[in-house]
């Protein structure tokens, strides 16, 4: 199954994204981890999208839209793959219809979990990830063992540069009303669900499955 998952900056993304490709044996493709690890690296592209990313705005399509097709084409995504964080616009959601189609492929569900954008700040400003495999936690709703420790490498946890309250509300601000076009893109495709992403991780998850064996 051909997956997208949408949602605003901190509605559960990459948290339900690891669990659901875990459960259906499928990759997790995320185009904000991808852009992180091409920073990382210092490549020249992670390093252009670095100047986006830091001030809370989107990378330039070209870029976005490089790199997440570039790992479409890979073989393990032939018998699926969720993709998280892109689209991020209609001018993406197109791009990537016609590669799919291209591919004799097309996206089978959007998910969009829909949160209430009051909380989006705690959890965003609260989150902290692994410096070493990228598990996210939350200092309050989702705490590691250990203080401050990845549970399932012990490397230690760090805050995303771009989760400081300021860049936050920008992100916030800049996806608000493209995540409201994708959300209308997808329903008039049909192939639409909108989960209520208030509820605890494990029901959000159990939602998200229950969604996609309809
Ligand atoms: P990206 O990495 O995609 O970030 P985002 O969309 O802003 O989403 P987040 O990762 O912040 O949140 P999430 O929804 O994954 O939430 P999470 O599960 O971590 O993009 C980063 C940047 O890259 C963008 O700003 C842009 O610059 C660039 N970019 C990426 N893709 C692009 C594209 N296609 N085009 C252009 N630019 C692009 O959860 C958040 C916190 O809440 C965690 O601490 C978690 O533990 C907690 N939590 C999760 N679920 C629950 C729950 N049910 N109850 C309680 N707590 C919960
Ligand atoms: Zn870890």
């Amino acid at each position: 199954m051909n997956i997208v998952l949408l949602g605003l900056p901190g509605s559960g993304k990459g948290t339900q994204a690891a669990r659901i490709t875990q459960e259906l044996n499928i990759p997790h493709i995320s185009t904000g981890d991808l852009l992180r690890k091409a920073y990382k690296e210092q490549t020249a592209l992670g390093l252009l999208a670095h100047t986006y990313m830091s001030k809370g705005e989107l990378v330039p399509d070209e870029v976005t839209i490089g790199i997440a097709f570039e790992r479409l084409k890979r073989a393990d995504c032939n018998n699926g793959f969720l993709l998280d964080g892109f689209p991020r616009n209609l001018f993406q959601a197109e791009a990537l219809k016609k590669q799919l189609a291209s591919m004799s492929k097309k996206i089978d569900k959007a998910i969009y979990i829909w949160m209430d954008e009051q909380i989006l700040l705690k959890r965003i400003t609260g989150r902290r990830v692994c410096s070493n495999c990228d598990e996210t936690y939350h200092v309050v709703n989702h705490p590691p063992k250990i203080d401050s420790q990845c549970d399932l490498c012990h490397a230690v946890l760090v805050q995303r540069e771009d989760d400081q309250e300021v860049t936050v509300k920008e992100r916030l601000r800049v996806n608000g009303e493209l995540t409201g076009e994708l959300a209308s893109y997808y329903r008039g495709a049909g192939i639409l669900h909108t989960i209520i992403g208030l509820k605890s991780i494990n029901e959000v998850t159990k939602d998200i499955l229950q969604a996609l064996r309809k």
